[in-house]
């Protein structure tokens, strides 16, 4: 397992519509340790494959609280089967757009189809905090940012805060 390099907004790749995961392999599991890895080296609850550059359909969640033990959760192959009319706002944030929070409202309660690390198929009612991290993961399946669900002026004035601070980076890297 190892810790893998996050992808940041305006990477192209985060646009990409993931894959479904055809087989749960050792491959799979593999990269599943990776995600995980990750995800708690950023320290993050949650992740999609994508963000750390590969286009399965992979998501990783641990919502247990700061001192609770940790709960890891995998979802491969997730899909909303279900969502409720009612919605929720929540300040969301990403570790591709790191230090950024915005309210996102979205349904409050969705029913999730989804293939355990053993390849079996589950079924998860969620609702509160999972219920919006599974739509956000779910999203970047599907090269969807919770800054698409933000007006289009804070969208905007996001995408070009993170464009300039990518160049000034690229620069910077130039110069050694
Ligand atoms: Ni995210």
């Amino acid at each position: 397992m190892a810790l893998r390099e996050i992808l940041i907004l305006p990477d192209k790749r985060l646009r990409l519509v993931s894959k479904p995961v055809a087989k749960v392999d050792a491959a799979t599991r593999k990269l599943i340790g990776d995600m995980f890895d990750t995800m708690y080296g950023a320290p993050g609850i949650g992740l999609a494959a994508i963000q750390i550059g590969e286009p399965k359909r992979i998501v990783t969640l641990d919502l247990a609280k700061k001192d609770d033990p940790k709960a890891p959760q995998v979802f491969i192959n997730p899909e909303v089967v279900w969502e409720s009319d009612e919605e929720g706002t929540y300040e969301e944030g990403c570790l591709s757009i790191p230090e950024y929070y915005e309210e996102v409202k979205r349904p409050s309660a969705v029913k999730v189809a989804y293939l355990d690390v053993d390849g079996k198929k589950q079924e998860v009612e969620a609702t509160g905090l999972l219920a919006t991290c599974l739509q956000h993961e779910i999203d970047h399946l599907n090269g969807v940012l919770f800054i698409d669900h933000i007006s289009k002026l804070k969208r905007d004035r996001v995408i070009k805060k993170y464009a300039k601070a990518a160049k000034l980076a690229a620069k910077d890297d130039a110069k050694k």
